[in-house]
């Protein structure tokens, strides 16, 4: 499985790690449709203990409408968190986030029970939150059906396209304990999908399963993407979730740092092959993160000397400085210890950098 910081460019076998312009899934920037997921500088602070916990920190996330999306990280890097806020089960504490058109931080209670009703639907990674346990698979359906109010005659029929489009056809007239996790969760999102959500949202749908449920699970993920054009947002610590979606955005210490994107190509034998790249993310204000593995390898420390040439950037470690007497020498001869009169600037004289 390809881990968001493992990946690599097939056709040189180096790392591929190409700054990208921002966070929206296509590179070109061609003008399109607004995006279903906009979330910018997002931050969410808890603070019930008394000691706070800044669980997202200036977040910025760009989902596009139809995408399938994974964003991956680790434990507590503040996935569950924004699929709350996104979920609108939650609110943020600053930043602006909007799903399909409505603004999360302004909605009112109205809007939002609306919102979390039709505009969404939400997984939990708990197979035993997602179902009611006393009612069958069918009987799940139909009450997400019923409190949304929509009309008596059309439900049966609606039933038995979801149940067929997760592939539990057969499974109608089970209670989830009846069912194994991989057959409860794709009744979840059969729940999840009953009234015609433009987003869906999944918090570690494939937390509880073994590899084939989870394949079958993202599997019908992908389906519903496919079939019905829903946006799908999946966060997960699993990064191997990457390679059943296009598009994996990685999140660290509650900001997104960097992203996969995986195509199609065709080489010119007329072969084609599946080609991940990873891009860094560089925010509006000019931000990005360097990947750990980079910083240790190169033992970059505090900050560090920026580089402009024609068509890049260059991100370098400062060395230790050359003793007195060797850089009385360098004066004397019109050379800055540093490199040179026109040496790139560090990030200590970069407001940028610094920010
Ligand atoms: N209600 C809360 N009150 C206080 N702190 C919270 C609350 N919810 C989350 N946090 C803290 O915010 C940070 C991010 O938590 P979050 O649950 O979003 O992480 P996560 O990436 O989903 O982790 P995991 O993979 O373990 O589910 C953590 O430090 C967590 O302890
Ligand atoms: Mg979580």
């Amino acid at each position: 499985m390809t881990s968001a910081n493992s990946s690599t460019n097939p056709s040189t076998g180096a790392p591929s790690r190409t700054p990208s312009s921002g966070l929206s899934s296509d590179p070109t920037g061609a003008a399109k449709s607004p995006p279903t997921i906009e979330c910018r500088e997002l931050v969410r602070i808890f603070s019930s203990t008394g000691v706070e916990v800044q669980a997202l920190q200036g977040l910025d996330l760009t989902v596009e409408r139809g995408e399938l999306t994974a964003v991956v990280g680790a434990s507590g890097s503040g996935k569950s968190t924004l699929l709350t806020i996104l979920s609108g089960l939650d609110v943020p504490t600053a930043g602006r986030a909007s799903v399909a058109g409505h603004d999360l931080l302004a909605m009112g209670r109205r809007e939002r029970t609306g919102f979390r009703r039709h505009t969404v639907g939400f997984i939990w990674q708990q197979t035993s939150r997602n179902l009611l346990p006393y009612l069958t698979a069918a009987e799940n359906i139909a009450m997400a059906l019923i409190v949304a109010r929509s009309p008596k005659r059309a439900r049966g029929a609606r039933i038995g396209e979801l149940l067929d489009l997760l592939n539990v056809g057969d499974l109608g007239d089970r209670l989830p304990a009846e069912l194994s996790g991989g057959q409860q969760q794709r009744v979840a999102v059969a729940v999840a999908l009953a009234n015609g959500p433009e987003v869906l949202l999944a918090d570690e749908p494939t937390g509880e399963l073994d590899e084939a449920n989870s394949e079958m699970v993202l599997d019908s993920f992908r389906a519903v993407n496919e079939q019905l054009g829903t946006t799908v947002l999946i966060v997960t610590h699993d990064s191997g979730v990457s390679e059943h979606v296009r598009r994996t955005v990685q999140i660290r210490d509650g900001r997104t740092s960097t992203e996969v994107l995986r195509s199609t190509r065709t080489d010119h034998a007329g072969l084609e092959h599946e080609v991940a790249e990873e891009f860094a993310v560089l925010d509006r204000v000019g931000r990005l993160q360097l990947p750990q593995d980079y910083i240790s390898q190169l033992d970059m420390r505090d900050r560090v000397r920026l580089g402009l040439t024609d068509d890049h950037v260059t991100v370098a470690p400062v060395r230790e400085r050359s003793s007195p007497a060797a850089q009385d020498a360098l004066e004397a001869s019109g050379t800055d210890a540093d490199g040179g009169p026109d040496a790139p600037r560090t990030a200590a004289s970069t407001s940028e950098g610094d920010r």
